[in-house]
């Protein structure tokens, strides 16, 4: 294969680079585009421009692969745990028993929160939406920690290792407690001794003289969701916390700009909505074939089907939908929810409005059945996103930091607005 390519523009030929990445993906490096020829490209959404170069996570959406730091998403999903996997994609390898261990225990360790915190949470207004409220919670985590929160790279990237785990550590005890607020019910301490979905299930729905001691599968089947929604790729908000973090922004500052990209329904919270469209096709008494007819005629989106980068099936969504089986018959629930989404995706599997444009469940088809089956409230379920994503943002956030040669992301625009105008003082009759 040619090692440039050729644009011509007008009468001129230019040749640029042809970059190859290590799974033979291939892109034009135009770079220096503007600075040879004086023009720009223009890709609105980014869906044909390569951000970065990056070694975190791979994604072939074609033939619906998953590999992060080259090792497959069923691989991790089967033998691995949400805590390990965070620690691979966070530092590239697999770690030794013992610097596990030491991980483990450290995050276990910082899920004790800063008592300057908790009358933060008493100033919320308790109908304020859990995503918000973690967004400024993480960030005030920043405030209260400015010696690992300094925007000075060089001492941010000294410090990565103690700023992921009070983030990792801390996040889970976050969401608890604002969840907590919301149902206005009094703050429950972590238990270091419990696992990382255990202790979270434990802050969340543990009463004072009753200690809540969730089934190990319960908490397995958790584990997986955090490890699923792990990382993935330059997605809406990984996107959101590099473009900070290349302004030299702190962990803690891209963490939470990563939360609010990834509250919107086109992205996290699409689980919540998943879970809002089928109730409401529940509650009308339709099987979900009117739904689909509603989508088709323009009048909404089937949630949690479609993705920007998956064309075949999404890899995550294939283990999500075995693992709500399963926990579902561990727990002996019959969510009639359960039954509309398997007869929504196999009607959109045979139609042609969803084949042809290569519309498959995404990973939030079957998320928000296993967190309604384990009793977790909807309003949370975008927040269990967030804690899952918080190793890949973190990742990300170490990658822009180490490059030596990163530029802040500033991508360009064409200007469609009215050309240079006259200023009218105020009184002039014909200002609008
Ligand atoms: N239901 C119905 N039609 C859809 C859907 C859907 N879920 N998704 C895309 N389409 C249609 C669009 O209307 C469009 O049709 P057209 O060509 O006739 O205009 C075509 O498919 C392409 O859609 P785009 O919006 O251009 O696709 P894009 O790649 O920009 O969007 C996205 C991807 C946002 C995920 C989209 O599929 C969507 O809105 N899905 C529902 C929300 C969702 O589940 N989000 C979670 C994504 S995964 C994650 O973040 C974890």
């Amino acid at each position: 294969m040619e090692d440039t390519a050729t644009l011509r523009i007008g009468s001129q030929n230019y040749n640029f680079p042809v970059f190859m990445g290590t799974e033979q993906e291939i892109a034009v490096d135009l770079r220096h585009l503007r600075e040879v020829t004086g023009v720009i490209t223009l890709d609105e959404g980014y869906a044909n421009t390569g951000s970065c170069l990056s070694e975190i996570t791979f994604i072939d959406g074609e033939a619906g692969v998953l590999r992060h730091r080259g090792y497959p998403i069923e691989d991790l999903a089967a033998q691995s745990h949400f805590l390990e996997t965070a620690h691979l994609i966070m530092y590239g390898q697999l770690p030794a028993k013992a610097v596990l261990d030491r991980f483990t225990s450290r995050v276990n360790r910082s899920a004790l929160l800063n008592e300057g915190m908790q009358p933060l949470f008493a100033g919320f207004p308790s109908q304020a939406h859990p995503m918000g409220m973690l967004a400024a919670l993480v960030q005030a985590l920043g405030a209260y920690s400015p010696e690992l929160a300094t925007n000075d790279r060089k001492l941010d990237l000294a410090r990565f290792d103690e700023a992921a785990i009070l983030l990792m550590g801390t996040i889970r005890t976050l969401a608890a407690l604002v969840s907590r607020r919301r149902r206005g019910l009094p703050m429950v301490y972590p238990n270091p001794e419990l696992g990382y979905a255990e202790n979270f299930l434990h802050m969340l729905f543990s009463l004072p003289n009753d200690p809540y001691e969730p089934h190990p599968e319960v908490a397995k089947a958790l584990d997986l969701i955090f490890l699923l929604h792990a990382d993935h790729e330059q997605n809406c908000s990984t996107s959101t916390v590099r473009m900070v973090a290349s302004g030299g922004a702190n962990p803690f500052a891209c963490v939470s700009a990563g939360i609010s990209a990834l509250w919107g329904p086109l992205h996290g919270g699409a689980n919540m909505a998943v879970i809002q469209m089928l109730q409401e096709i529940h509650d009308s008494g339709d099987n979900g074939h009117l739904f689909i007819d509603a989508v088709k005629a323009g009048s909404g989106r089937l949630m949690g089907f479609g993705h920007r980068v998956y064309k075949n099936y999404d890899p995550r969504a294939t283990i999500m939908k075995a693992t709500c089986e399963r926990v579902l018959r561990l727990l002996g629930h019959s969510d009639p929810l359960l039954n509309i989404a398997s007869r929504l995706e196999e009607e959109a599997l045979r139609d042609e409005y969803f084949v042809s444009r290569k519309l498959y469940p995404n990973v939030d088809f079957y998320s928000g059945i296993i967190l309604r089956a384990i009793g977790i409230p909807l309003d949370l379920f975008t927040v269990i996103f967030a804690i899952g994503r918080t190793p890949g943002w973190l990742a990300n956030w170490r990658e822009v930091a180490m490059s030596s040669k990163g530029r802040i992301y500033r991508p360009r625009q064409i200007y469609i607005g009215p050309v240079q105008r006259e200023y009218m003082p105020l009184g002039d009759k014909s200002r609008a």
